[in-house]
């Protein structure tokens, strides 16, 4: 028994040693510009909607859908998260793949999430990717709008419609009728 114990110490001890080596020796890849084998990403994913399931309060939102907030949600969208997440002209954002892992592209394809899970990831981040936590730039109110937009941008009412049309030269995106799930996990 002694012995065996003794193994698995030296075994986790060689593990251990044999990671921080393969890290100081530099064998571990910096480059962002690379696809994540999809392994890394499955598990990734995962993991990520398996904290957030664990850690985000199931908050409701103090924000309700009104056409002026959707348009100002529409509006801090556009200075803040376009530039990554992709325009409302519903072009990729040239951004999208330079990150490591790429950027989800919320407008071409929408989140079907719950409002809790986006407000939790757009207030704290998302660790190692380069989703920032918001909870320092925004306030509490803009935070709810950006949500309350991003969640409907397949069903928003007609004067937000009219006013992204006019401001950006599209159409917004339409839910599909036989309601095929738009995920943003590609
Ligand atoms: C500097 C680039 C960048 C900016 C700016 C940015 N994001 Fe992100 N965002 C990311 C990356 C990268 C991810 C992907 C993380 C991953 O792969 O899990 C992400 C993920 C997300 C997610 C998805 C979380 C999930 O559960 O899949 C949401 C929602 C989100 N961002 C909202 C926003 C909002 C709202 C803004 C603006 C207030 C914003 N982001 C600004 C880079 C950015």
């Amino acid at each position: 028994m002694r012995n065996f114990i003794l193994g698995v110490i030296i075994t986790l001890l060689l593990l251990f040693l044999g990671g921080l080596a393969i890290a100081t020796l530099g064998f571990l890849p910096t480059t962002a510009d690379s696809t994540p084998p999809k392994m890394e990403r499955r598990l990734a994913m995962s993991a990520m909607d398996a904290s957030m399931e664990r850690h985000a309060p199931r908050v409701t939102s103090p924000v309700p859908p009104t056409d002026d907030n959707l348009i100002d949600g529409m509006k801090i969208y556009t200075m803040n998260c376009a530039g990554c997440h992709g325009n409302l002209d519903n072009k990729p954002s040239p951004f999208g793949g330079s990150f490591y892992p790429p950027v989800p592209q919320l407008i071409i394809h929408p989140m079907d999430d719950p409002e809790w899970h986006i407000y939790y990831a757009v207030r704290t981040g998302i660790r190692y990717t380069g989703m920032p936590a918001w909870n320092k730039t925004l306030t509490e109110q803009e935070m709810w709008k950006v949500t309350t937009f991003l969640t409907r941008i397949e069903k928003l009412p007609p004067a937000v419609q009219d006013y992204w049309k006019k401001s950006f030269a599209v159409a917004p995106p339409v839910a599909s009728p036989d309601g095929e799930e738009h995920g943003h996990h590609q």
